[in-house]
């Protein structure tokens, strides 16, 4: 297994190939971070935008979440992701929606400065081989008082050597950060943080689901190819459950997470201030 976890230098183009795979699509579903689609709605809800804002869906995958939010919000949307398969993918699923796809990379966006009201990204975050400069990139598209949300894998305490490679590619963990590490990296950038929500039940739900997925795969129910995982079924199975014990130690976690660039630009009425244990004070904190 550990021969074949995508290497350091490629990496992006290592995550991109992973979640193209046939078979990954069938084992995630349409959302390929834990929580899903209601999770996506969790966290864009906080933001509280009005229907004309532009967003922006970084690393967007097979744009699941950008075409239910421009559906559902009926805000504008582009999403950009690494693979030019999922970006295809995203455009043939799409009919009638205010979203667009684009093949781009996060370390060199295609925008011009401060064109975003938000930036969306999910579970992605932990896969940038650059962090410094995809944190950089998204604060510049960012308008002043533009927000970011983002929601990913955390590692609050060493794993075993052996279950971070082996999990590398399937939970986006072995260039993860602590939720502490996001939160330096983006403040580094000129983005303020606002909230944190612990959402690692979802990682809970999402190994159940896949064990029901791998099963139905095992019988045949399914269409993807169990040849294509690199890895065997008995091998799968034993990587989830030291990864719930893990989750259970505390020490892998997911998380969803609100910052702001710049002071706030109240768009309707001033809002009442959240109730948020985790709002640092200082610039962009909304
Ligand atoms: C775990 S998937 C998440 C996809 C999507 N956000 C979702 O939640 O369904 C990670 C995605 O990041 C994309 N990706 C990885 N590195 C990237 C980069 N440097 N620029 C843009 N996209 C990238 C991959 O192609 C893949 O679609």
């Amino acid at each position: 297994v550990n021969e074949r976890v995508p290497q350091k230098a490629g990496a992006a183009a290592c995550c991109a190939e992973f979640y193209e795979r046939e078979v990954v699509h069938q084992l995630l579903s349409d959302s390929f971070h834990p929580g899903g689609i209601d999770l996506s709605r969790r966290a864009f809800e906080q933001l509280r935008l009005p229907s004309d804002a532009h967003v922006l869906d970084v690393a967007c995958g097979i744009g699941s979440t950008s075409r239910d939010l421009a559906d559902r919000y009926q805000v504008s949307l582009v999403g950009v992701d690494f693979s030019r398969q999922n970006v295809e993918v995203a455009r043939s699923r799409t009919a009638g929606a205010a979203v667009e796809y684009e093949v781009a990379d996060v370390q060199c966006l295609p925008f011009a400065d401060e064109s975003f009201d938000a930036v969306v990204c999910e579970c992605a975050v932990s896969t940038f081989a650059d962090k410094e400069r995809a944190a950089a990139e998204m604060s510049r598209v960012l308008r002043p008082g533009g927000q970011l949300v983002i929601s990913d894998m955390a590692v609050e305490s060493a794993l075993p050597k052996d279950l971070l490679e082996a999990l590398g590619p399937w939970a986006c963990v072995t260039d993860a950060l602590a939720v502490d590490g996001y939160r330096e990296l983006f403040a580094g950038h000129g983005l303020g943080h606002c909230e944190t929500v612990d959402e690692s039940e979802t990682l809970e739900a999402l190994a159940l689901e896949v064990k029901r997925r791998l099963a139905m795969l095992a019988l045949g129910q399914l269409s993807g190819a169990l040849a294509d995982l690199d890895v065997s079924l008995a091998e799968l199975r034993s990587l989830i459950a030291r990864a719930r014990a893990e989750v259970e130690k505390g020490a892998l976690a997911y998380f969803r997470m609100r910052l702001s660039k710049g002071p706030v630009v109240h768009a309707a009425a001033p809002r009442r201030r959240e109730t948020s244990s985790g709002c640092d004070p200082g610039p962009g904190c909304c």
